[in-house]
Parts: C-alpha cells; structure tokens; sequence
C-alpha cells in the first residue's frame, strides 16, 4: 500500500540503546519520520533533538504523547517508566514499540494489552533478538518440524563482570530487577519463541547478591554505587510449561564464568536439539546419529533495525504485532515468578 504521508514516530527517552540503535533505526525507514523526542534530562533531549535533526523536543513525555501529529510512540525510557508511558501513548491512541521488559509484573502487562485492545492500537516489545538472521533460520527450522516436540530447554544469560553502571540498572525502583529483568529477558524470550511459547505454569527460582556489594569482581563497563544497589547479580529458575515441558535459566552480571558472555539458548526436542548461538543441532536418521549447523538466514538490515522495519511494517500493513503482547506476558510471568519464588521460598503457580 503506498502511503499518502510517512508515519510520524515520537521517542520518550534518548539515552544509549535510543541513540544507539532506536533513533538511527527509525531514521533507516524511509516511510517514517521522528518529528519528536523526550527525555527528563533537559540537556539530554536537546543534544538528540539537535543531533539527528527532530523539530520538536519535550521533557514531560505526556506532552510528546499528546502531539496529535505523531502516529508511533517509541519507548526507551528505565523500565519502570515503561508503564506509564506506554499506557499515556496507547491511550493517546499511539501505536507503541517499547524496550524490554515491557513491564516487569503480569498485571501491568495485562493493562497494557487490554489498552492496545481498547483503542485497536498495535503494540510490540522490542525484542531485537528474535530479528537476527540465525534466530529466523532457527525459528523456521523449528516451525519446520524438525526439533519435533520441545520437552526441556536450558537458558543462559551470563556475564563475567559488566554490570551496567549507569542510569536506572542497577537501582530496583528504575529497572524492577537486575541481570534477570535485564538481559535474562532477552535469551529466555528468544527461547520461548523458537519453543512456540507455551504457557509458564509452575515457576521457583532464587534470586541472589554474590558479588555485587563488594568488590571482589572489577566492573568490565565501570564502577557502581554499592549503596543504591538494590537488585541481584544472580537469579536462576526453574519453569514447568503446560505442554509439559521444563526449562532452566541462569542469569548474572557477575560471576566466574570463563566467558565474558554466554547468551544461549539450548531446546531439546523429540525429533533434534538444537542451540544458539552456534546453530548447532544433534538429531539422528534411519539408525545414525547426525549433526549440523543451521546458516544464518541473510540479513537486510542488523538485529535492532530489523525488529524497527518490522514494527513499521505491522502498523503501515494493519498486521498483528511481530512480537504479541500475550507472548511478552508468558516470558514476564517466568521472571517475575523467580523473583516472588525467592520472596516466598516456594514454587509459584501461574494463572494467564
Ligand atoms: N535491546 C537492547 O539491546 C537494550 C540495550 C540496552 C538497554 N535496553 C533497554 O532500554 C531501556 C533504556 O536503557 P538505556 O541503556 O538506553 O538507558 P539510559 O540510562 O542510557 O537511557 C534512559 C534515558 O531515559 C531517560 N528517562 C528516564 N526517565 C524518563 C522519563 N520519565 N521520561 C523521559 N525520559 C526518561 C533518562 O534520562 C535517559 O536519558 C531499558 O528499558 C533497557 O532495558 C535494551
């Protein structure tokens, strides 16, 4: 369909992945503009509105959502400011692609969807990962059948020692967890999506401060604030889906991993297992073990840009959103029930 005028998109928040990736991804697309951008910091949303050349700059992003020109609203604000922000746009009558997490509780989640539902309002987590070429290729592998039926899967977002120190990470009032919030969410979103997202029913988890109080472990992107720190540095989990199937996460900022990183994910299937990020999979037919490597599927554009052009494309095309809020809200409950089975001390039982 061609459009008469290019979509107009208003970013709340110009910090690092803003800048970073958001802001250059919108301005990748030829069919949108950014016609406006807000942070709380005064001098931060001059330096953007300055920089990438946007003629309107606020500091309150209600009056951003309120701009009766701007079609998408794009959320990169601290988590905790996801919320509010996302409600303020979707009742504004905005479409909305926002950062992950999108929230860190179901129930904020679920006001979110009933808001997006309520005003036909498109609605997307950008979770940038599910965009990468061999997340496609694996994704369409296992759609393909050949994974056969997911019974367990293993899922690490492990870091050595960077701990994001600056902004609202590491302070649970801005960001509502640490490492599993943080980047927990991106592997165990990746994962649950190649699975075909099953419903979490049973979650225990434990959530833990090794490192972070002290200063046993120097910070790879800085030092921190050890009295603002108020999340953890460790959580682990363990899930129970309604197809039966199991999975198990660990998530850390800090740790002595030998790697700096392990972002991966490990599903074992009836038919194969199969593994990012090495493509590898372990299968076996007509009485041989075989293994392999699944290619990365070409890309047009990297991860971050794709996951934009897709949100686009969903709102210029009235397609469902590519990543649903029902399926942010299964991979949130997972978390979220770490976080409560450690306050507990028991298995938490999730009802969707
Ligand atoms: N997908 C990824 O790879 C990725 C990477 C980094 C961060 N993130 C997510 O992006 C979000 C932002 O992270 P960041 O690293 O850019 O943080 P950041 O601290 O660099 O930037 C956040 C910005 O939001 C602004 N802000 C805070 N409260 C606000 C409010 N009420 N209204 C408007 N602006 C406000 C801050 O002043 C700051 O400029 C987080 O949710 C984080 O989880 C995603």
């Amino acid at each position: 369909m061609k459009r008469e005028r290019k979509l107009r998109v208003g970013i709340i928040g110009t910090g690092g992945i803003s800048r970073g990736q958001h802001i250059p991804g919108w301005q990748a697309v030829s069919g949108a503009e950014i016609v406006a951008v807000c942070d709380i910091n005064e001098a931060a949303a001059k330096k953007a509105g300055a920089d990438f050349n946007v003629p309107n700059v606020f500091t309150d992003f209600k009056d951003l959502v309120g701009m009766k020109a701007i079609d998408v609203v794009d959320v990169c604000t601290p988590n905790k400011v996801h919320t509010p922000a996302v409600l303020a746009a979707l009742n504004a009558g905005k479409h909305v692609i926002c950062e992950k997490p999108l929230a860190v509780t179901v129930k904020e989640i679920k006001q979110m969807a009933a808001a997006a539902k309520r005003k036909r309002r498109k609605l997307m987590t950008a979770q940038h990962m599910r965009f990468g070429g061999l997340s496609q290729a694996l994704k369409k592998f296992v759609d393909g059948g050949e994974v056969g039926e997911p019974y367990h899967a293993v899922v690490h977002a492990l870091r050595r020692n960077t701990l994001p120190a600056w902004g609202g990470f590491i302070d649970k009032d801005l960001s509502g967890g640490g490492p599993c919030m943080d980047i927990g969410v991106h592997a165990l979103d990746l994962c649950m999506w190649l699975m075909g997202c099953p419903k979490p029913v049973r979650i225990s988890g434990s959530a833990k401060v090794n490192f972070a109080k002290g200063y046993d472990i120097p910070g790879g992107w800085g030092e921190w604030d050890r009295k603002r720190f108020s999340v953890e540095d460790w959580a682990a989990g363990f899930v129970v889906f309604d197809t039966g199937a199991t999975l198990s996460l660990e998530s850390s900022w800090l740790g002595h991993h030998e790697a700096k990183g392990d972002m991966s994910c490990l599903i074992y299937g009836k038919k194969a297992t199969l593994q990012y990020p090495s493509g590898k999979y372990a299968t076996h037919k007509n009485g041989a073990f075989l293994t392999g490597v699944i290619e990365p599927a070409p890309e047009k554009k990297r991860a971050h840009a794709a996951e934009i052009e897709a949100f686009f494309q969903c709102v210029v095309d009235g397609k469902p959103s590519p990543v649903p809020v029902e399926e942010t809200m299964r991979v949130i409950a997972v978390l979220e029930g770490i976080y409560q089975s450690e306050q507990t001390g028991r298995e938490v039982r999730v009802r969707l």
